[in-house]
């Protein structure tokens, strides 16, 4: 079979097959394993038997994916099932969520993470993970920002090519290797008032600056299929849109893979009002671009109709059946079906050593430190902590939301990770203090009387995990009411507090911040979360992790980015009609690319070289910087651009450029970043790539605030 010619055998398999059996390759099918979905697919195993599905999401394990196999090599075609699964930020062991893990703003570690997660469920018998989830958001309202790399395209485009590398590897037939699902197409991140499914309605020229450029990077890096949203856009369905799915995917961006629906997306136009029935939906989607449908198995019943009647032409069908079996070759299951079934192999690679040292590495390079006034930390292995809070000892809530295989009796809570870091050198009392959502008297008590026994107090507040991930937008993103009072007691006892937060989306805590020296955000961090909590808080690791999402001072503000228009009256503060809000500051309360660190590094003025730069030409940016302090700092010093004048109007500042810097205690360094017209382009008049010649501002520092800048001239054609 491996010699055999890829074409010729897919030709022939595909000249065999019925209508029926072709649109069983474009059905998927969900087991019971999970649920994220409302509809379930009934007798799945008799539908994989007659040949009807081709994918099955929701069932992972050597032994379940190689029964469900089994069952597909019974049908007449003997076409193997491809599984597929939500290993959104791990499958047994977890990392941190995706919006924790882009604020390490390391994308080698980002790519190692989707390696791993790729070898863990390729080893639990999986072909096909649905990430990278790249919608851009700008409004933490909406629950899914958990799932994405934040607010900045440029960031998230280099996220997204990372995290296809990392889960595709080079050669799809490595049976450590899964295809990627880039997700979810398009604009599901913009829906209207941040709450989940709602309309999108946006601009073309927000569309190609800020929204679409992760899908296409994800693409460019060789994803191999992607996920309609569930919105629509200028009125039509996401999955019914041809104009995104065939005219800009295929045609403008090259995409050849296949177009899988989200969950029951085809049926869900009866309730978008643009298909009456689940025939007139079906035929839509496929018309549009869609290659596979997940569950609603609108494809499976109402296409053959539609094919006899002449509606819809075999050939559209052949064309998607095509696509995917293509990848089924590519991945290997015509060769070894069950080369992913393998139980020795499971053993040896879930939660082994090396994924816990991962996800450990990869926690705390998320963990980001967004006050610590007092210098409080990092805090010193001895004397007694009180570890207060509902999400103190949770290890759910330390997995976050999409935990694939994740167990959270495998996980670290942040008690577990104080307590080992500790040992006997110190000791740590535990109090609850209220639950997530509703205050109690009596733990309360409990907790203040643990403050009132303690150095110093670790508050651990937040969302639970139920509080974000997918239909699970919020209106008010300030702690729960309980936990506010639970935080203001404890304030009272007078005790040193160092406030944790945790949950999947920034957070409004302007308050907190003015009550809080040391505030730390720490997401929810994955199997190894408490321990790498520990190593942040007593300093075996510094803080790293930048913020990709601004939090807000007011959730009036939302949503809000830093990448804003300057408008025709920019904010003053002393003007009256200027660009401003009467209750709150235009800016975040911590900004995209906020973090600190135990630390500081002084940025010195900025260089430019040359300060008029021809087309074509580069520029260098450089800026020294000193740690004045006693010990290493490591930082990531931020690059942003600004296009002073141009045909349309350009955003007040781009991230166009980061590298992180190690600095001895004393050490001083050149960072230079170089300039090229590709950072300099953008969507001109008809949106088309352009480059206009005049001034830009280059601007550096440690986070997109508080920068220095300096202008440099992009020559014209003819200076
Ligand atoms: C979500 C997708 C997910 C799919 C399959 C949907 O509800 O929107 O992100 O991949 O379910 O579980």
């Amino acid at each position: 079979m491996a010699a055999m010619n890829k074409d010729t055998f897919l030709r022939d398999l595909l000249n065999r097959m019925t209508v029926k059996e072709k649109l069983g390759q474009l059905n998927l099918l969900t087991g019971a394993m999970d649920a994220t979905g409302m509809k379930d697919s009934g007798d799945l195993e008799a539908k994989i038997r007659d040949g009807h599905c081709g994918a099955v999401l929701n069932v992972y394990t050597p032994a379940a994916t190689r029964a469900l196999q089994e069952a597909a090599l019974t049908a007449p075609l003997r076409i193997p099932l491809l599984f597929g699964y939500d290993v959104i930020h791990g499958h047994r062991t977890i990392f941190p969520i995706p919006l924790g893990l882009a604020c390490s703003w390391n994308l080698k570690l980002l790519e190692r993470c989707a390696r791993a997660a790729a070898a863990e469920s390729a080893a639990d018998g999986l072909h096909w993970v649905y990430s990278p989830m790249v919608d851009i958001s700008h409004d933490p309202r909406w629950g899914r920002v958990a799932e994405g790399a934040g607010e900045d395209p440029w960031l998230g485009s280099l996220i997204a090519a990372a995290l296809v590398r990392g889960y595709q590897g080079n050669d799809l037939s490595d049976p450590a290797a899964v295809i990627a699902c880039v997700k979810h197409f398009a604009l599901y991140g913009a829906p209207s008032g941040g709450r989940d499914y709602h309309t999108v309605d946006m601009s073309r020229r927000e569309m190609e600056e800020t929204y679409f450029p992760p899908y296409r990077a994800a693409i460019d890096a060789g994803a191999r299929t992607v996920m309609t949203a569930f919105n629509v856009i200028d009125g039509i369905p996401a999955s019914a849109n041809r104009g995104l799915l065939t005219d800009l995917l295929r045609d403008a961006w090259g995409f050849n893979g296949w177009i899988v629906t989200d969950y029951t997306a085809v049926s869900e136009m009866k309730n978008h009002g643009t298909a009456a029935t689940d025939a007139d939906a079906a035929r839509q989607s496929l018309a549009a671009g869609v290659d596979m449908d997940m569950v609603s198995e609108a494809f499976l019943t109402e296409l053959p109709e539609l094919v006899k009647s002449g509606q819809v032409s075999e050939e559209s069908i052949n064309t998607a059946v095509m696509r995917i079996l293509q990848t089924k070759w590519d991945l290997g299951l015509f060769q070894d079906p069950y080369a992913r079934c393998d139980e020795a192999r499971a053993q040896a690679v879930h939660l082994n050593p090396e994924m816990r040292a991962l996800a450990r590495e990869a926690a705390r390079e998320s963990i980001v430190l967004l006050k610590n006034d007092d210098l409080t930390l990092p805090l010193a292995k001895h004397g007694t902590i009180a570890l207060i809070g509902p999400l103190a000892e949770s290890h759910r809530d330390m997995l976050g939301c999409w935990i694939a295989a994740g167990d959270p009796a495998e996980t670290a809570s942040p008690l577990d990770g104080l307590r080992e870091a500790l040992g006997n050198t110190g000791r740590v009392i535990s109090a609850k203090g209220c639950e997530i959502h509703s205050p109690n008297d009596e733990l309360r008590d409990e907790a203040v009387r643990a403050a009132a026994l303690a150095d110093v107090v670790i508050l651990v507040l937040g969302e639970s995990a139920d509080m974000y991930g997918e239909a699970a937008s919020r209106t008010d993103i300030r702690l729960p009411k309980a936990q506010r009072r639970l935080a203001k007691r404890i304030l009272q006892t007078g005790k040193p507090v160092v406030l944790v937060t945790m949950g999947g989306r920034p957070l409004e805590l302007s308050k907190e911040a003015r009550d809080f020296p040391t505030i730390i955000h720490a997401w929810a961090l994955g199997t190894e979360g408490g321990r790498a909590l520990a190593d942040v808080i007593f300093g075996d690791a510094a803080p790293v992790g930048k913020l990709t999402m601004g939090f807000p001072r007011s959730i009036g503000q939302v949503p809000m980015t830093y990448r804003e228009k300057p408008t025709g009256r920019p904010f003053d503060a002393a003007m009256h009609y200027s660009s401003k809000y009467l209750d709150c500051p235009n800016d975040a309360l911590f900004p995209f690319g906020h973090g600190l660190t135990y630390g500081e590094l002084e940025l010195g003025e900025l260089q430019v070289d040359p300060q008029e730069v021809p087309p074509g030409g580069t520029v260098t940016v450089s800026v020294k910087i000193t740690n004045p302090g006693p010990r290493e700092v490591t930082d990531t010093i931020q690059l942003y651009l600004r296009d002073l004048v141009a045909s349309v109007s350009r955003p007040v500042k781009e991230l166009s450029g980061f590298e992180r810097v190690t600095l001895a205690a004393g050490e001083s360094r050149v960072v230079s970043f170089r300039i090229t017209d590709a950072d300099l382009s953008f969507p001109g008049e008809d949106f088309k790539p352009v480059v206009e010649p005049g001034d830009f501002e280059a601007m550096a520092g440690t986070s997109s605030v508080d920068l220095k800048g300096v202008r440099f001239r992009r020559l014209g054609d003819a200076e």
